[in-house]
């Protein structure tokens, strides 16, 4: 992967060279993630690269391509090399303190929309476990008339969130309440919400079909190991939200969907009942 001698180093010989490399390093998505490479760190896009084939890459940038290449081909996920990923058709700012959003925890978006269009009364929602933000932002964009608190219990990864809402033109004080809890802990008994969204650590470390991806995100944002269905802390939130929920309030969680038969049985031993289920989200309210 060094820089070629006889032939010029051309957008196109860098995604063919790339493609193959990351091919080789079994990555499915190779030539997707040549491309995306590419993109961010030309800062061209996608469409003008496909068009422009042979347009030449300057060496100095094609030894860094290569190096980010290596990293890639070490299972390095393109995020943490691009620093950026996309979330509900927004680019979030990422590092190694924050999980990197998935495509799934959308789900949790098109939950709240559902709640939202059946009945607007709600006001205010809080994000549990907030990382990048991704959720708590989305949420106070899409609807702005929302009252919306997010927590996190790592300040590395509060401070990737303050600078997310900021770059979306969000104060993080007034327009999200950022704050540093463990879980609900640190909120007073009279901070109330309609709404509790949480994406928690739910991955067992011995599942077998773990990607080897995972080992650049931060453990404390993808493992439970307080418990042996890893389900520890969405139990004690389903416990502290019975606090912090107005009557009648909505609790919208992600799980594996193996674990989703537990975690209905146990919220169900606490008073809720399911209102619907996608894939990896489940919408509970809370009967009192
Ligand atoms: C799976 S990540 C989700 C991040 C983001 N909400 C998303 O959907 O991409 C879980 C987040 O919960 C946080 N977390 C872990 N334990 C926590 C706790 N006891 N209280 C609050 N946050 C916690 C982690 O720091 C991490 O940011």
């Amino acid at each position: 992967m060094t820089a070629q001698t006889n032939r010029p180093n051309t957008i196109d010989s860098f995604l063919t060279m790339s493609t193959q490399a990351l091919q080789a390093a079994n990555i499915s998505t190779a030539r997707l993630d040549s491309e995306l490479l590419l993109s961010s760190r030309l800062g061209l896009s996608r469409e003008w690269l496909l068009a422009h084939g042979d347009a030449e890459i300057a060496e100095s940038q094609w030894n860094e391509l290569c190096q980010l290449l290596y990293l890639r081909s070490q299972h390095c996920p393109l995020a943490s090399l691009t620093g950026y990923k996309e979330f509900y058709g927004r680019n979030f700012q990422v590092n190694h303190h924050v999980l990197i959003p998935r495509p799934e925890s959308e789900q949790i978006i098109e939950q709240l929309n559902l709640l939202l269009q059946a009945d607007d009364s709600a006001k205010t929602v809080i994000d549990v476990g907030t990382g990048s933000g991704c959720l708590a932002i989305t949420i106070k964009l899409e609807h702005p008339e929302l009252t919306v608190w997010a927590t996190d219990i790592s300040q590395p990864a509060l401070s990737v969130a303050r600078n997310n809402a900021k770059n979306f033109g969000l104060d993080p004080d007034s327009d999200l309440h950022l704050t540093k809890s463990d879980l609900l802990s640190n909120l007073t008994s009279q901070q109330q919400f309609d709404i509790i969204v949480a994406n928690l650590p739910y991955v067992n470390r011995h599942w077998p079909w773990l990607s080897p991806e995972l080992a650049y995100e931060p453990d404390l944002a993808l493992y439970d190991d307080s418990d042996s269905d890893s389900l520890g802390l969405i139990k004690q939130l389903i416990i502290q939200s019975t606090h912090h929920l107005r009557p009648h309030g909505h609790l919208i969680l992600e799980m594996d969907q193996q674990q989703v038969p537990t975690i209905i049985g146990f919220a169900q031993q606490h008073h809720f009942r399911l209102i619907s289920r996608l894939l990896y989200t489940i919408t509970l309210q809370h009967k009192d």
